[in-house]
């Protein structure tokens, strides 16, 4: 989908469909109300509500008006023009209308931002995943173009182009996620990183089982034990030369049947979206790299398959890790933070300023935190503020649990070191899980957990636009490098 800016005015403008944005009981904008057939408009026909499309025939230069709601005007907020402008494209969308335009008036005052939001509205709210669907009736309209009418600030066009780049990348992710396993595998998600690598133009290796033997990566041979797919684990990094380092994990479980410990069918099926941290870390280098950001970041990928083959690891196990420290499985379905493990102590090489995790950890952050917000520990409570600013900035919010350190009585062994379980009961199991992560942290590292296991996918919306993964992080974290430079 091609974006334009055009500094005209609706009267000027030729267009087959045009969105007209309106504040709720304010009636639309004198620009907006170019036409009588809109000005006649009574609060009867349209409101303003957020998200409500009144759509009006006018047969002329401008084809087509979408009216769409920003709601109260008192209310209003850079998400709720991004529900509004998404709202009103699906709406022309499904119209079949492949070229649209948009009036852009100064929603919001910072006219980056407002670029950006509107732009990221459209890229991130018309995707579609729907490459297996058959019938093309099924299939969402594809839309080629969109124009922005703005008169303004060049500032607009800068906030629009890292719209553009960042959203890519995030819609990138979120085809990742989407991707069934069979496709998607260990050595497919490593293959992925090193193509988006080369193309981008940063550094990639991916060490395969035998490199990885020889690191002695504990937890991600141990779970690739039970699945015929070998695993991977993949160091991408970008500009080295600069000061300050930023360590990216991302867990990579390619397909979670919970291993020997296996999950019910109900709690299997969308497992394939347990790689969703590494595609979020893959997304975020490759947005950084693109927007030329002045750090040097690394990201991680361990991937692997929890399966339940003949050589499964088992619960009893003790794995000794690299760093010397030993813990014993207690549930094979408890993998990821073994595998996020190995990646930890492996980021210790770089001697990071700041590690950043994301994981699809917990049942039970999903219990706590729903679909909507993320759960984020750390060991420095700016680095997690500073993101949480961030995900307010962009809506993709987190909330901070507490790593208190009697959480991490939990997790210590009987017979091991640690133990990969809070205990049967599953007392404040995402907080153990993220205890247990911080065992693994390198010393003077700044370290922010982030738990995505209810926002990375959307499985119980009735929204098929909504419905499937969300690409969450990668605007998160875009935001937070950005601000933090600032
Ligand atoms: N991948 C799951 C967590 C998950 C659940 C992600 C739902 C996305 C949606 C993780 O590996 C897992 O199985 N966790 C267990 C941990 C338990 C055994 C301590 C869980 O949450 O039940
Ligand atoms: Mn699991
Ligand atoms: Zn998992």
């Amino acid at each position: 989908m091609k974006i334009t800016i055009l500094n005209e005015r609706p009267g000027q403008h030729a267009a087959d469909a045009l969105i007209l944005l309106a504040f709720e009981d304010a009636g639309v904008s004198p620009a907006a109300a170019f036409d009588p057939l809109i000005s006649a408009l009574s609060p009867g026909d349209f409101s303003g509500k957020l998200g409500q499309v009144y759509s009006l025939l006018l047969n002329k230069k401008i084809a087509r008006v979408f009216l769409t709601g920003l709601g109260k005007k008192a209310e209003f907020s850079a998400e709720k023009l991004r529900k509004a402008v998404r709202a009103g494209a699906r709406a022309v969308r499904s119209c079949k209308l492949s070229r649209f335009s948009i009036l852009c008036e100064q929603f919001l005052s910072d006219p980056v931002l407002l670029g950006k939001t509107i732009a990221e509205s459209l890229l991130t709210g018309l995707y579609t995943f729907d490459k297996y669907l058959s019938d093309n009736e099924q299939k969402a309209p594809s839309v080629d173009s969109v124009t922005l009418l703005y008169s303004g600030a060049s500032a607009f066009a800068a906030g629009v182009k890292e719209a553009e780049i960042v959203c890519a990348s995030a819609n990138r992710t979120r085809d990742l996620v989407n991707e069934g396993a069979a496709v998607i595998t260990p050595r497919a998600l490593a293959q992925h990183a090193q193509s988006v690598a080369k193309q981008t133009g940063f550094s990639c290796t991916v060490l395969d089982a035998k490199a990885i033997a020889k690191q002695n990566m504990a937890g991600v041979q141990a779970v690739a034990k039970g699945s015929g797919e070998p695993p991977t684990f993949t160091i991408l990094e970008y500009n080295r030369k600069a000061k300050e380092t930023v360590v990216l994990v991302g867990k990579g479980v390619c397909f979670d049947s919970g291993g020997l410990g296996i999950k019910p069918g109900k709690y299997m099926w969308d497992m394939k979206i347990d790689m969703a941290g590494a595609a979020t870390v893959l997304g975020i280098i490759e947005a950084a790299a693109r927007l030329q950001l002045p750090y040097h970041i690394i990201a991680l990928m361990p991937a692997v398959e929890n399966m339940t083959g003949g050589k499964a690891y088992k619960p009893g196990d003790i794995l000794k890790y690299a760093n010397g420290k030993t813990v014993e499985v207690m549930h094979t379905d408890a993998e990821g933070r073994l595998i996020l493990a190995d990646a930890l102590i492996y980021a210790g090489r770089f001697s990071p300023d700041i590690i950043i995790d994301f994981a699809t950890l917990t049942g039970a952050c999903v219990v706590a935190l729903g679909t909507q917000v993320a759960g984020i520990m750390g060991n420095n409570d700016a680095l997690v503020a500073g993101i949480q600013e961030s995900g307010l900035a962009t809506y993709e919010r987190v909330w901070q649990l507490p790593l208190y350190e009697e959480y991490t009585e939990q997790i210590k062994g009987q017979v091991s070191d640690l133990q990969n379980l809070g205990g049967w009961a599953g007392n404040a199991g995402t907080i153990t899980a993220g205890a247990f992560l911080k065992e693994f942290v390198p010393e003077k590292a700044k370290w922010a957990h982030i738990d995505i296991a209810g926002t990375a996918f959307l499985d119980e919306v009735k929204d098929k636009y909504d419905f499937g993964a969300t690409g969450f992080g990668v605007r998160l974290i875009i935001d937070w490098m950005k601000r933090k430079k600032r």
